[in-house]
């Protein structure tokens, strides 16, 4: 229901967009919608008090008044309309709320985007989570949602690991403790590299092979992408985070020379002591580099030809990419080279940076030292202390376990979800596991709340009596509900799931203050229309969870 449009239409001013400058009052009593109309006093060459008044006198539409407040003209929705409006708006979705009309439209999402043999840390935690969440958010949406999972599969490393694996690799090791042995591998490589130089030459022999195609090295090389694809995917089931493609650095091998001709042909790659770069210092950019002097591509290199790649293959409306504030300079790179290459949809490409990730008590964070803190024992500790906490208040429930994995993992998912993605963020345990704080086990919990009050109240009835919804906390609850998907489009348009996050909040809030001052549980109207409006949270709470990633047990 678009009420903006009903009050724009009631009022009819001619040169004037009602529609876009009607706000919505942070404090509900003064009204629903509030025109602010010092907006209006250039066209109306009046006072703001003097056309509120004027506006109210003119002001008619069916199930909403006007009331001046000072400069402000304050509109108030009827509440049973209202709430009429919002129930047949929430039984129209149903259980699971189906995605809203196909757009027509196609978005890319890059996303997580791990390195082969290297450990899949709390850094990767963001990435991971606020794209799993975008590509549900687009989904739910009606757009076409392609998940690509960037591999990093490419570089010198790779020839380093393949030389320490024929050295001291051990095929059992490897098979039982994956990424753990590669690492491992890896670090023992650089520390005994700095007594032993030839190591190094042998690296980027094994590297050299690598590129050369031969076999030994690829077979090994496929092995390391198996092992640590196979780790990653059980993290990656636990978070319900999915790909369409896992096409990677490598998968851009022979995709790079058009790229790098197309450069020539238009006379943007220029030498730079042997390199060959796209100069950038007319925008205020050090240089692309595309080609180094031995000839060998570079990242960017491949991000050029996976852009190109993407729109030819998924016809993009919108290309975006996931990744850390660290690659904002990246990022503007690759843009301004593809606007340079005439690439008419160089601006539909959106890098969607985000702040670091500490962990509370934790130091710096660095592969080389091996010093990790793996992404799977952050879920694990999380999964550990929520199996205790629910052991102490609810030993009788069912399924313990299961239900302290869906709040361990949903808290950690949580934390990185609710604060603005831009935000550095220190990561705690305590904080992230406070049922009463504003987290995911907070929010899980109210749905079980609701859960156990429909099951006890016999569940919620087709028709009610609207009459018992008008009363300020169910009005509230129910303004909240009618927002579902304006928050969810704000979420997308802003690439925020911590709209989502901080909205749910809000509804599992109101909820319960609903649920302290009325009771629910009878056997009149009054007790039908609540489990009524329970069951909206309810489906508001599961289906609102989904987007963000958050399992909805039952109970808990
Ligand atoms: N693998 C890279 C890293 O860990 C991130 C890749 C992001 N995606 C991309 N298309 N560049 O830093």
């Amino acid at each position: 229901m678009d009420y903006k449009k009903l009050i724009a239409d009631g009022l009819e001013i001619d040169d004037f967009d009602v529609y876009g400058n009607l706000d919505i009052p942070s404090d509900s009593s003064l009204g629903d919608y509030a025109l602010p109309c010092f907006k209006l006093s250039k066209v109306m060459r009046k006072a703001p008090q003097a056309i509120a008044a004027d506006l109210q006198s003119r002001f008619h539409a069916d199930g909403i008044t006007a009331e001046v407040a000072g400069g402000y003209l304050n509109f108030r929705i009827d509440r049973v309309r209202f709430a009429a409006d919002v129930i047949a708006d929430m039984d129209g979705k149903g259980e699971d709320f189906q995605p809203l009309a196909p757009n027509g439209k196609t978005v890319t999402l890059d996303y997580s985007s791990i390195n082969i043999a290297k450990p899949f840390h709390i850094g990767h935690l963001l990435t991971t989570a606020i794209g799993g969440s975008l590509y549900r958010i687009f989904k739910y949406l009606g757009y076409n949602a392609i998940g690509i999972n960037h591999l990093g599969d490419w570089g010198t490393q790779f020839g380093k690991l393949i030389a320490a694996y024929l050295q001291w690799g051990d095929d059992a090791d490897i098979e039982a403790r994956g990424i753990h042995a590669l690492l491992e591998l890896y670090v023992r490589f650089h520390k005994e590299a700095e007594t032993d130089p030839a190591l190094e030459a042998e690296g980027r022999k094994w590297f050299k092979a690598i590129e050369d195609g031969d076999k030994q090295a690829l077979s090994i090389f496929e092995r390391f992408k198996t092992v640590t694809l196979r780790d990653v995917q059980k993290v990656y089931e636990r978070l319900g985070i999915a790909f369409d493609s896992y096409a990677g650095e490598s998968f851009y091998n022979d995709k790079m020379q058009p790229v790098i001709d197309e450069l020539t042909e238009k006379g943007l790659l220029v030498d730079s002591e042997g390199a060959k770069v796209v100069a950038l210092d007319e925008y205020g950019m050090p240089p692309c580099l595309i080609l180094k002097s031995d000839g060998a591509t570079l990242y960017a290199t491949r991000d050029l030809a996976a852009a190109c790649y993407r729109q030819d293959n998924y016809h993009f409306d919108k290309n975006l990419y996931v990744v850390a504030y660290q690659q904002n300079l990246h990022f503007k790179q690759i843009f301004k080279v593809l606007e340079l290459m005439g690439k008419p949809w160089a601006g539909d490409c959106v890098h969607i940076p985000f702040g670091m990730v500490s962990l509370e008590g934790a130091g710096a964070l660095s592969t080389r030292s091996g010093n990790v803190v793996f992404l799977e024992d952050v879920l694990n500790t999380a999964v550990d202390k929520a199996e205790r906490i629910i052991e102490e208040k609810n030993p009788a429930l069912e399924n313990k376990r299961a239900t302290a994995e869906a709040v361990g993992v949903g808290a950690v998912v949580f934390m990185a979800l609710s604060t603005a993605r831009i935000k550095d963020m220190v990561f705690s345990f305590d904080k992230a596991l406070n049922f009463d704080g504003e987290t995911g086990p907070y929010l899980q919990y109210t749905h079980a709340r609701t859960c156990s009050v429909l099951h006890k109240g016999g569940g919620a009835p087709d028709k009610v009596e609207l009459s018992h919804l008008t009363d300020d906390a169910s009005a509230a609850v129910l303004r909240l509900v009618g927002r579902f998907d304006d928050v969810v489009r704000d979420a997308a348009a802003r690439y925020e799931p911590s709209i989502i996050s901080r909205y749910l909040v809000d509804v599992a809030q109101a909820f319960n203050r609903f649920y302290i001052d009325h009771r629910i549980l009878g056997d009149g109207e009054e007790s039908k229309a609540r489990l009524k409006l329970t069951d909206m949270v309810r489906r508001v709470l599961k289906n609102g969870m989904h987007l963000i990633l958050l399992r909805a047990p039952q109970a808990m």
